[in-house]
């Protein structure tokens, strides 16, 4: 980093991934995109055949979305050691399994080695940064910064920063990230889950629920989820949307309106367990919503779509000099 860019994060160079699995290879294909060397460490799997059988899957869609930087083959190297990965680099993504041991092991290793405004993101789908900063010497270096997967197209990024944390990290983070397209939240305290995946569990919970209890398939609940509310959800939350809802009074005539509906419905929704029968019953829906498509196809139609969507909505903020979401 250098000069006055070294807090805007966009200056961040050469980037460490520790873990090449589905979220290390996104984030490494992303930043790879926006021109910055990778360096990568896996304890289990070739890092560089999972990265450039990434890449090679996903080149075309970082393209479209209009990233500057997709040759056939961008610039990386695979590491020995997670501590000779993090040694050169500025910014560090870590990626490995979500168990808090795991995690621990591995920033003994690293924490000598890293440079001292080094900033350590990890991908934590909801470990809270407290525990995770148990066993480091001054864990000024960590931050959580998570992901929605895939993280090479959808945008948002969680942060979260504690009193321990060196100040400049997040604002480094945010530059980072936001240079890529992201776009980023920031918690004002922790909570395990963060914000995204709370939301997430509390949707999918009572969608199982309702698999569970009969009152609708597997495919019927996805689609009254991605033809209705997630369509909206797409460009406004929740809060925005019902604020529409409830007319030219907004939320507080929505809420008036609707509290005690909510109330009941509030009662009445379900508490289900991932017990075995539940599962199959998923699983049995799925395969009938599913119809014989491979993974590879579907991950193409969400992406495909996924694409689409972004592009609508850049072209709509562009018009209306709103900030955009695709970089
Ligand atoms: N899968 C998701 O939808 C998703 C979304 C957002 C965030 N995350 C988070 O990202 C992180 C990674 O999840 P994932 O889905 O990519 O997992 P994954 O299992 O696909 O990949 C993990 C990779 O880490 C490697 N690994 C295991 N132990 C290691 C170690 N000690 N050092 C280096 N490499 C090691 C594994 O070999 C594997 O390649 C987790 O913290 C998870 O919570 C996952």
């Amino acid at each position: 980093m250098r000069g006055n860019e070294e807090k805007s994060g966009e200056a961040v160079g050469a980037v460490a991934i520790l873990g090449a699995g589905l979220i290390g290879c996104s984030w490494a294909a992303l930043f790879a995109a926006t021109g910055r060397p990778i360096h990568l460490y896996d304890s289990h799997v070739d890092a560089g055949a999972k990265f450039a059988e990434f890449w090679n899957a996903v080149r075309d869609t970082l393209a479209e979305m209009g990233l500057p930087h997709t040759p056939v083959m961008p610039e990386y190297r695979v590491f020995g050691s997670p501590a000779d990965a993090v040694t050169d680099v500025d910014f560090v993504q870590e990626c490995i399994p979500e168990r808090l041991e795991l995690k621990r092991v591995l920033y003994k290793e690293i924490e000598p080695a890293l440079r001292p405004t080094a900033v350590v993101a990890t991908s934590s789908s909801g470990l809270k940064l407290s525990d995770l900063q148990d066993g480091w010497q001054n864990p000024r270096n960590l931050i959580i910064a998570h992901p929605f997967n895939p993280p090479h197209i959808i945008p948002l990024v969680e942060l979260y920063g504690n009193e321990a944390t060196m100040p400049e990290a997040l604002g480094v983070a945010r530059g980072l990230y936001e240079s890529c397209g992201k776009k980023t939240i920031t918690l004002k305290r922790e909570v395990m889950g963060h914000v995204a995946n709370r939301l997430q569990a509390a949707l999918w919970r009572e969608a199982i629920h309702l698999v569970a209890e009969d009152v609708a398939s597997v495919r019927d609940v996805d689609i009254a989820i991605s033809a209705g509310p997630g369509m909206r959800w797409a460009v406004m939350g929740p809060h925005m949307l019902l604020n529409l809802g409830g007319g030219q009074e907004g939320i507080r005539a929505y809420c008036e309106q609707f509290r005690d509906s909510y109330a009941l419905w509030w009662d009445d929704l379900g508490k289900p367990n991932l017990d075995h029968d539940t599962v199959s019953k998923l699983i049995d829906g799925l395969e009938e919503e599913i119809g014989g498509r491979d993974y590879n196809a579907l991950r193409r139609e969400r992406d495909t779509k996924l694409i689409a969507l972004l592009g609508a909505i850049k072209q709509v903020e562009t018009e209306n000099n709103e900030p955009a979401v695709v970089g």
